[in-house]
């Protein structure tokens, strides 16, 4: 019940103007619980995400497995010199991965090659870079000098490896640069006469994430760890289905040792003839165990999307017999003892090898990625009819298509209600101007039916696909109007991440994206914030909020109670170039504290975050005097506003 209105809270409300918006928000009738994970993350090998990107490997087409073998290599050859390279399969270190780089010098100067890296090598000065390469010396007695030069060519560091074993053997030095520089090159070169073998040849930056030999990059994880994400739903996207079967994503080639794990053509090599990233690969080395072990030290639900037989439909759509179905289905199962079996048996024996002996925590895969029509309808009713009996405790994800409102979509949801599917994965590219008109969507869905996971989504400023688009503040703002939304309806909406993820400045095929990074930096963008500030203040439960705004305005709320701090956390979003005054109204509260506390992300519509300017658009926090139920606040134009104010009966 309200209390009796105070006289200062009289006063204050006289000083309303008339054509302030209310917002009042029922603190004492919590509606459903809000899923912890919501606000998650979207992660695929899309615009050198996990190659060049996440998985901190520094060297391009390390085990010369490129169908173009010597992709990234390049000849180094003094006038002096006199050698021959060759690419060769014989008695390989691996025959999984069977190509291998001979070098053959008469030893008249240093020869050998050079890598050029994924758009470069990034290194710091002083720091510390793990160079191993599996070697084979055939004949004479050459070294070798491992070296690496700066982009106008000054020497960074050299180190001799002597003493080549006629056998394959794994040998490590270590390089420490006496200069950063983003775009460095790593020489490995024969010093005298001889023939000798090289396979594998790798570095790695020592500073990786929690310091792993051969693991991720830790900007790149300190960045999404900094967004507090709900879940991580990996590998894809679209690389998860293939452009056609062969080329789908295998989850059982991508664990075990690195040297064992195959290539794959990475789909965006080639899927956009105004983006050709020929050059672009998946090694494997970020693999489901990788992801999942990324998961756990990010403290979010794994969620990986599994190929359910049907190559992407804006591809070939080739489709697996009925009978082929059943290895998918295997994969599934068998992905749940790899994730959560004791370590005694099959695939958790794999995991517990891999040096995971404890469960992962699985609790959820997702069936196809973005597929559609009867025949995805077939396939996910046959995962689903398995899974369901043997592994209940698992909800599964399935697809609405790749569109939020058309006629895929309109297909897939009955039939898939009709299923009794636990959660539906829908999908949005649109511009702001859709997020801001629909930011009412799920107020009507229907409470009883399959929860709604909203997988994918971004504002496009230009159009899907455009080169043009930008992570603008307007984009974010559209899209935080829009969770306002998923919000206020967190008994649907279960699930949300934005996509994709990381796009090298380099290497982009797709924007906009969460985040941008070069060899060395990675950034926010106004998108990210946003994701952040509502990951950061979720809430525990939804508060009702009724918003009366006049026609026109682009104002939009949502509200949550943080049970342990009994802070009611207000989501505001004011679209418009016009501050726009607010009558608060936290209708059930008896006391509140004296101040609230405030985030801002505000700006020019415009404006964008880079890297010479990382927090352009950045919340800003600050402080409101509340001190009683009813208060006024003025929001900025262009603004995100999250207020946390303390509220008791
Ligand atoms: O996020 C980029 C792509 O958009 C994803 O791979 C796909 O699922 C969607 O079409």
């Amino acid at each position: 019940m309200n209390p009796r209105p105070s006289l200062a809270l009289l006063l204050t409300a006289l000083t309303f103007s008339s054509s302030a918006a209310t917002l009042t928000i029922q603190t004492g009738l919590p509606g459903a619980r809000i899923n912890p994970a919501m606000w998650g993350l979207f992660f695929e090998d899309i615009n050198l995400g996990a190659d060049g990107g996440l998985y901190a490997e520094l060297v391009k087409n390390r085990s010369f497995e490129f169908p173009e073998s010597m992709m990234g290599w390049s000849k180094i050859s003094p006038s002096k010199a006199r050698g021959t390279l060759a690419i060769r399969t014989e008695n390989p270190f691996n025959a999984k991965n069977p190509h291998y780089l001979r070098m053959e010098s008469e030893g008249k100067d240093l020869f050998g090659v050079s890598n050029e890296g994924f758009r470069g090598i990034g290194v710091r000065q002083g720091e510390a870079y793990h160079f191993s390469a599996q070697i084979r010396n055939v004949t004479g007695n050459a070294r070798l000098r491992i070296e690496l030069y700066s982009s106008n060519g000054a020497l960074l560091d050299t180190v001799r490896i002597e003493r080549l074993a006629s056998e394959w053997t794994k040998r490590d030095i270590v390089l420490r640069p006496r200069l950063t520089d983003a775009k460095a090159k790593l020489y490995v070169l024969m010093d005298g006469a001889g023939t000798v073998d090289l396979d594998m040849i790798s570095l790695f930056p020592e500073n990786t994430w929690k310091q792993r030999p051969g693991g991720l990059r830790a900007d790149m994880v300190q960045i999404l760890a900094d967004m507090k994400p709900g879940f991580l739903r990996f590998p894809g996207g679209c690389i998860v289905e293939g452009s056609e079967l062969d080329k789908r994503y295998q989850w059982k080639k991508t664990i075990g040792p690195i040297e064992e794990r195959g290539l794959l053509i990475n789909r965006w090599n080639y899927e956009f003839l105004h983006r050709p990233a020929p050059d672009y690969y998946q090694s494997f080395g970020l693999g489901f165990y990788e992801y999942f072990q990324l998961c756990e030290d990010l403290g979010a639900e794994p969620m990986p999307i599994l190929s359910c037989g049907l190559a992407c439909q804006f591809n070939s759509g080739e489709q697996c017999t009925p009978e082929q179905l059943d290895t998918y289905i295997q994969d599934a199962i068998d992905l749940i003892e790899f994730a959560n079996g004791p370590s005694n048996s099959t695939w958790g024996a794999k995991r517990a090898a891999m040096g995971h002996p404890a469960p992962f925590n699985l609790k959820m895969i997702g069936i196809g990625n973005e597929n559609w029509d009867q025949p995805y309808i077939d396939r996910y009713a046959r995962f689903h009819s398995v899974l369901k009996k043997k592994h209940p405790e698992i909800q599964l994800i399935s697809s609405a298509g790749p569109q939020p409102n058309d006629k895929r979509f309109h297909f897939a949801w009955p039939k898939l209600r009709e299923l009794n599917a636990d959660i539906v994965d829908e999908h949005c590219y649109d511009t702001p101007n859709w997020f801001f008109e629909n930011a009412n969507r799920f107020d009507s869905y229907d409470r009883k039916g399959p929860k709604v996971f909203f997988g994918e989504y971004a504002a496009q400023s230009d159009k899907v696909v455009s080169v043009l688009n930008r992570n603008n503040l307007e984009c974010a703002l559209a899209e935080a109007a829009f969770m306002t939304c998923m919000e206020r309806n967190a008994e649907v909406v279960r699930l949300a991440s934005y996509a994709p993820l990381f796009a090298h400045e380099e290497g982009w095929q797709w924007r906009p994206n969460l985040i941008w990074v070069d060899n060395l930096r990675s950034y926010g963008t106004p998108n990210y914030y946003v994701q952040q500030l509502f990951a950061h203040h979720r809430g525990d439960v939804v508060l009702p909020v009724k918003l009366d705004a006049a026609s026109g305005k682009k104002l939009y709320a949502s509200a949550t109670r943080d049970d342990a701090t009994t802070e009611v956390i207000v989501k505001l979003v004011n679209g418009d170039t016009q501050a726009a005054a607010l009558e608060v109204n936290l209708a059930g509260a008896g006391k509140v504290g004296a101040k609230a506390r405030l985030l801002l992300l505000s700006g020019d519509l415009r404006d964008e975050n880079s890297f010479e300017q990382p927090r352009k658009v950045a919340p800003v926090p600050g402080e409101l005097s509340v001190n009683a139920p009813r208060f006024t606040h003025t929001l900025p134009p262009n603004s995100l506003t999250v207020l946390r104010v303390v509220a008791n009966k």
